[in-house]
């Protein structure tokens, strides 16, 4: 792709460090990864991070660490990546969609309430594209109903919501570091947490259920390999320390699509800006007007993508994905993420994009919505 939809920014820095990590003989559990997981709970507010091998990874201990099980129920997005809602099925509990806010993407805190049955144990709240949820409000809702509240930030590091970091604020918070997202470490994910017993209780089970001490082959909880290894942690040491420039980098770039792009009548731009929040651009998503058609926004992507311009459709809504159509999740009607989702289209959007790509892609959306029949700005 001439202009890639996301691209990591690593440095010689980044390389050196990455080399270092290399010419030592410890290339797994040592100093780095604990350099790390300091780090990063330092960034975030948290007592304790839990480094691990993905996103996934970390979504899923947070279940198990958190004791879901068969039946139980969790209040999930739809409008978000399917890890989301797999986290939950690995451990057979049932994630129950809830629709969202038109303007943030993000669980429709008057919505959940409708949604609790004597089942549900938990909310898991995701920072769709960097844009922090209701969570005050989501987090009343929860001590009322004595849920737990998990959130999903593996979108959204250094998002900030009422002054506070977005994954310190519930039980537990979930950060992703795959190459496509502010910072990264090739493949990895962390759990953060207050709490020491569930801090513990994931570095066991990420370590095969092996209990500190020195003995390998002594498990004593049913565990798995979510190690993340030195050699990611070393990248992520140094990519977290370059976090704030890296987040003001991509402010701009919103910024300078916002300017390019804020007037055209058959676009809605992301929120830039919303009470109570910073927000971490992950991506740029803007959606179509109504007299679009899914088939319209579709034909746009092929269309960039055949002119060497990085698009996509984010995100294909969960439940309606071939795996989960079929099943008996869907409680209550998804209006609000089905017709985003449908219009939904993420431009490029990395750090080292120059001024002249963010130029060329407009221009270029711009001549497709024009041909896809829409609205011309002044027209
Ligand atoms: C909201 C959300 N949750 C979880 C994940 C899973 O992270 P990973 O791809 O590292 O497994 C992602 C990945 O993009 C995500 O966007």
């Amino acid at each position: 792709m001439r202009i890639p939809l996301a691209a990591p920014d690593i440095t010689e820095q980044d390389i050196a460090a990455v080399a270092v990590a290399l010419r030592s003989s410890r290339l797994s559990r040592g100093p780095r990864l604990e350099e790390f997981e300091r780090a990063l709970a330092g960034y975030v507010g948290a007592a304790h991070a839990v480094a691990v091998s993905s996103g996934t990874s970390a979504l899923h201990l947070c279940m198990r660490a958190l004791g879901m099980g068969e039946g139980d129920e969790v209040i999930v997005p739809s409008f978000a990546f399917i890890a989301v809602a797999n986290a939950v099925r690995y451990e057979r509990a049932i994630p129950v969609f809830v629709d969202v806010d038109p303007l943030t993407l993000n669980l429709d805190p008057g919505l959940i309430e409708a949604a609790i049955t004597s089942r549900t144990r938990a909310i898991l709240v995701v920072h769709t594209f960097g844009c922090p949820a209701e969570l005050s409000e989501i987090i009343r809702i929860a001590r009322r109903h004595r849920l737990l509240v998990i959130e999903d930030a593996c979108e959204a590091i250094g998002a900030e919501y009422d002054g506070r970091k977005v994954g310190s604020q519930g039980d537990a918070g979930v950060f992703a570091f795959y190459p496509n997202k502010q910072i990264t470490t090739g493949e990895g994910g962390a759990i953060v947490t207050g709490d020491p017993q569930l801090a513990a209780l994931a570095r066991k089970l990420r370590n095969q259920g092996r209990n500190d001490s020195e003995d390998w082959f002594e498990h004593t909880e049913f565990g798995y390999n979510y190690r993340l290894s030195e050699i990611n942690c070393a990248l992520g040491v140094e990519q977290l320390k370059r976090i704030e420039p890296i987040l003001e980098r991509r402010a701009a770039i919103a910024a300078e699509y916002q300017r390019r792009l804020g007037n055209h009548p058959a676009l809605k731009l992301p929120p830039f800006a919303l009470p109570r929040c910073r927000l971490s651009w992950f991506v740029y998503v803007v959606r179509l007007s109504a007299q679009f058609s899914q088939s319209q926004r579709d034909w746009i992507v092929k269309e960039m993508i055949a002119r060497g311009i990085g698009c996509g459709r984010y995100f294909a809504p969960i439940h309606l994905q071939p795996i989960y159509k079929h099943a008996s999740f869907q409680r209550m009607a998804l209006p609000v993420t089905e017709w985003n989702a449908a219009r939904s289209l993420a431009l490029p959007f990395f750090n080292r994009i120059r001024e002249e790509q963010v130029e060329e892609v407009c221009r270029t959306l711009e001549e497709l919505l024009c041909r896809a029949g829409g609205p011309t700005p002044g027209g």
